[in-house]
């Protein structure tokens, strides 16, 4: 087994290097004075169970292209089987056709990586769970709430409601909610442009309580700062956010200081920002991708990681 990192996060690439007793496979990323991306993969992998960390976060098209090199790079070295391990999957909010002329870039991505060669896919919390669809070749598809979860409950926080911030989280926050033992609300949300969005309602109880709102990506901050304060007005007491993704934008960051948001749980799925002394509670998923590989290079089931 061989592990390689592209260069969008290295450092949790390295985590998870250490936490299966290995050093990170060699390999050179250079730039050719033109931008084109340059790759040599220095160890020989002839034969190896080849996994490589990139998640395709900002720069997104740098990092995907990347990632798309360096596996054309392990299949023409004749690695055995290669895995594209994408704690973060860019591209993917656009997964279906729902205007004219708009296109399916997670699809596109996914058809991307296998022309590109790669044999199997592991990823964290996709922006739709259809994306796993998009892919012919196994993928190992893990969620973040186990490691999101377990740090939650040891806040012992009372009174507790999970929250959606719109619809399409409502299965996700179900799940945080049935593992929390807490209350279940969603917020009715209309995005107006990429960075405007209004909340419009909330259906469930959210007065008197204390609320985390769970989302698997925050960009502009759109979505969680219309939650937050639409939660504020209808009462709520405390305002967590529990986030897979922190792919957050400059502005972003201003807006969560100016929401009712007190602190923020996220994960190493991507580099971290400066968060311009917003309080954020970083967790690592090292461990539980480290542990994914280590069972798919021996044939072992992943069901477990699942668990709550
Ligand atoms: C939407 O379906 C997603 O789950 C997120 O709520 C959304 O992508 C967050 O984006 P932003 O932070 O830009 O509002």
């Amino acid at each position: 087994m061989r592990i390689f990192s592209g260069q969008a996060h290295r450092v949790l690439a390295e985590r998870i290097a250490t936490y299966l007793g290995q050093m990170l496979g060699d390999v050179k990323i250079e730039r050719f004075p033109d931008g084109e991306v340059c790759v040599k993969i220095v160890d020989s992998v002839r034969g190896q169970d080849v996994f490589i960390v990139q998640p395709t976060c900002f720069p997104p098209n740098e990092n995907l292209m990347e990632l798309l090199i360096m596996i054309d790079a392990a299949r023409r070295a004749s690695a055995a089987r290669i895995t594209a391990v994408m704690p973060f999957y860019g591209y993917a909010r656009q997964d279906r056709k729902d205007q004219p002329r708009v296109p399916i870039t997670a699809k596109l991505v996914a058809n991307l990586l296998v022309a590109a060669g790669v044999n199997r896919i592991l990823a964290m919390d996709f922006h739709a769970q259809q994306v796993v669809g998009f892919f012919d070749i196994p993928v190992d598809h893990l969620f973040a709430a186990p490691v999101i979860v377990k740090h939650l409950r040891e806040m012992k926080i009372p009174d507790l409601v999970v929250v959606a911030p719109d619809p399409g989280g409502l299965k996700m926050a179900y799940a945080y909610s049935n593992k929390l033992e807490a209350g279940l609300a969603v917020v009715a949300k209309q995005r107006r442009s990429a960075t405007e969005v209004e909340a419009m309602n909330i259906v469930g109880e959210v007065a008197n309580c204390n609320c985390v709102l769970v989302d698997d990506l925050c960009t502009t901050g759109g979505t969680l700062y219309a939650a937050a304060e639409l939660l504020k007005k209808r009462g709520a007491k405390r305002i967590l956010a529990a986030v897979t993704h922190a792919v957050l934008t400059d502005e972003a960051i201003l807006r969560l200081k100016k929401s009712p948001i007190e602190t923020m749980v996220t994960t190493d799925s991507v580099p971290p920002k400066d968060w311009q002394g917003f309080p954020v509670e970083v967790l690592s998923v090292a461990e539980l991708l480290g542990e994914a590989i280590l069972r798919i290079h021996n044939n072992q089931s992943v069901t477990s990681l699942f668990n709550i």
